[in-house]
Formats: C-alpha cells, structure tokens, sequence
C-alpha cells in the first residue's frame, strides 16, 4: 500500500497554484503585518524599527523607493501618510532614483518596500541613499534578506513567504505597514489626536474581514467576468487619488500573467489622450471611489464611466456595495464592502488579482510562473 505524496499540491495547501493560495491569504497577510505593533494601551510600538522616537521626530520628508507591485503600494502610502502626517512624500521607482541627484538630507526618510529582499535597482538605490546621509528604513517580506540588512531599520510584513512570481498577499501587506509607520509618525510627530489615530487603528483592523467578505462573495462574478473577456486584446484600467495605483496595480497583473496589454492610469488624464483609444467594446476597469459624504471624486468617475460608455465600452467596475450610479452604467460591477477612502484599496485590489489570475488559467498559462519572470529581480 503506497500513498501518493505530491509535495508540491501540500505546499499549496490544496489550491491549484500559489497564486490562488496567496490571494487567499490576502486577509492573514493584512492580520499578521498589524499583529504585535500595538501596545496594551492601544498605541502604536514601533520599539522593533530601532530608530528613535527623536529622530522620527525630526523627519521632514519621506521618499519611498521601490519596484513594480511594491512601488504602487508605495503610491497608496502617499495619499494616507501625507494626509495623516502632513510631510512630503515623494515616490519614485528605485531604477530611476539613483541617476537623477536627488535631494536627501539627514531628515529625510526613506522607505524601501521589497517583498524579496533581493531587488537590486532598491538595492542600489537604498546604497546610494545612505551614503547620502539619510536614513534607510525597509519594508520587507523577507527576514534576512540583503534589503532589510544594509538597512537602518526594518519594519516586517509577516504575509509569509510568496511563490508565485505575481505579487498578490505581498501587495496588502505592503500597505499595511506603510500605514503603521504612517500613524506612527503621526503619533511621534503628534500630528493627530490619540483618538483620530485610534480610529483610524480600528478601520485598519477591520480590513481582513471585508477582505474576506470578497473573497466569500465575489470570486464567482469575477471568474464569469474572465470568462467572458478572455478573448479581449486589451484593457484599459483607471482610478483617482488610491484608486489610481490600485488600478496601475490591476493592469500589471493581467499583463504579467495574463500577456494581456493593458495600461493602467489616473482617470483625471482620460480626457487629456487616452480617450482616443475607447472603441466599441473596448473593456474598460474603472475603481470607484466611495459615493458617501458626497465625495466629489466619486462624480469625477462616474462621469469618466459615462463618456466612455457612449463611446461603446464595456465597463467593468470595483465599487462600494449599493452604488446605484454604478449600477447604472457598469457592465460588470466586482462589489466590496463601505471601506473609508483610505482603507479601499486593501478591498479594490482583490478582485482584479482574482482576475488577472482566472484570465491567465483560461488561457492555459502558468500563472505562478509567467513567461520571461523572475521572482525577484537580482540584477540592475
Ligand atoms: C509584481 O507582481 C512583480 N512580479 C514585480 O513587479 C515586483 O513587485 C517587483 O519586481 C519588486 O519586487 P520586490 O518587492 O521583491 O522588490
């Protein structure tokens, strides 16, 4: 009597890929990186970074340095940090930061976020950073890696190690810390009150449960939406203020595993060009950002959906559960629970990771190793 023993199927926990299993644990990635951050009376302890509370306190200006997936969650820690601690943050790819002279001074922050640890244009960047006198603070997934090592300071994302090549739990996870470090900051910095933070902490921690909501509740409308644009030749995504990289996000996905062309850019910028391309049928994905409290951006969108949809798109929209304007024009609607504004890309992005990878398995491809892909990049 023998057993067959497949490791590789036990390592993915009886999902068909990694990166089925890793969207899944899209709501532990968020749970585990908030894990052990707050003290017994609620504040944020940061004690593990080892950087004082003196010098945080002196930082005027951040500037995140990052690739690909890592650099649109360093997009989505802009619109939050700058909002809550009312410095400058700065994001730039870590491949063009080095060769531009930028301004570093010894209060200034700078934030590589890595999942693997290895990128060597963040690498490179960060060196060059340091020898610049500021000071280098990882966002890492990776314990040990060269990142974290040849930084001043390290604060951990605890998603667990991610296989596919396709950054999916890794994403959500990245965010989060940025966000701790942000209501830190605020916290040193004393630029909110205890309770605004508090809240903030809360909205934070409900997160994996809306997560999970998503996934509960949306994957079968996701796999038919694939279903039904699996022959498309490409796809249009767009967003404003978080919903921006979140769509940035979305598109990378379906290109790097999907081989879909596909361009991702702020929803503000269609009538500058891009509109030129709408075409009957052309499959656009709009992120909408909430309608409550009468959210001016939330119009802006709306109108965005429909000019394109007279010009014969088919819409595809992520939007907040009940939106009726959305139910008005959208072809496809991938629903999420009421999330604050700054809190939804934590929900927005699931659907279209979900997507990417359903478009990939539809076309055959192997979607935790897509063609011409390196987990992590180690050459510059
Ligand atoms: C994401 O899906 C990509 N495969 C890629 O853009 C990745 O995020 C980028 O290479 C950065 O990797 P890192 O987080 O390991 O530094």
């Amino acid at each position: 009597y023998t057993v067959d023993w497949d490791a590789s199927a036990a390592e993915k926990g009886g999902w068909d890929s990694f990166m089925d299993k890793e969207i899944h644990e899209d709501p532990a990635a968020v749970q585990r990186t908030l894990l052990g951050r707050l003290d017994k009376h609620g504040d944020i302890n940061l004690d593990e970074v080892r950087i004082e509370p003196h010098d945080f306190k002196a930082i005027d200006k951040i500037i995140v340095i990052a690739c690909g997936t890592a650099a649109y969650a360093g997009m989505v820690a802009k619109y939050a940090i700058e909002h809550w601690v009312r410095i400058p943050v700065e994001v730039e790819l870590a491949h063009e930061f080095r060769y531009r002279d930028p301004i570093l001074t010894p209060r200034t922050l700078v934030v590589a976020i890595s999942q693997s640890g290895e990128t060597m244009d963040t690498l490179m960047a960060l060196r060059h950073a340091r020898e610049q006198g500021s000071k280098v603070l990882a966002i890492c997934n990776t314990q040990g890696a060269s990142i974290p090592r040849e930084s001043d300071a390290v604060l951990y994302t605890h998603a667990g190690p991610e296989v596919a090549v396709a950054s999916t739990k890794a994403f959500v996870a990245q965010i989060t810390a940025a966000y701790v470090l942000g209501l830190y900051l605020a916290q040193v910095k004393g630029a909110m009150f205890r309770d605004e933070i508090q809240s903030t902490l809360d909205s934070l921690k409900a997160m994996p449960r809306k997560i999970q909501w998503i996934l509960d509740t949306q994957a079968k409308a996701v796999q038919k939406a694939a279903e039904q644009m699996v022959n498309a030749k490409s796809f249009l995504f767009l967003g404003r203020h978080v919903g921006y990289p979140v769509a940035m996000e979305g598109a990378l996905k379906l290109k790097e595993i999907a081989y879909t062309f596909t361009e991702g850019f702020a929803a503000g910028e269609l009538k500058h060009g891009p509109i030129a391309l709408v075409d009957e049928g052309e499959p656009i994905v709009f992120i909408v950002p909430p309608a409550r409290g009468r959210n001016v951006l939330h119009a802006k969108v709306i109108s965005g959906i429909e000019e394109v949809k007279a010009r014969g798109a088919f819409i595809i929209a992520v939007a907040e559960e009940g939106d009726p304007d959305v139910e008005r024009y959208a072809d496809v609607v991938f629903w999420r629970p009421k999330a604050p504004t700054l809190m939804s890309p934590l929900v927005d992005v699931v659907p279209l990771q979900l997507f990417a990878m359903d478009m990939a398995k539809l076309k055959g491809y192997d979607v935790d190793k897509p063609r011409n892909l390196a987990k992590s990049v180690t050459v510059e």
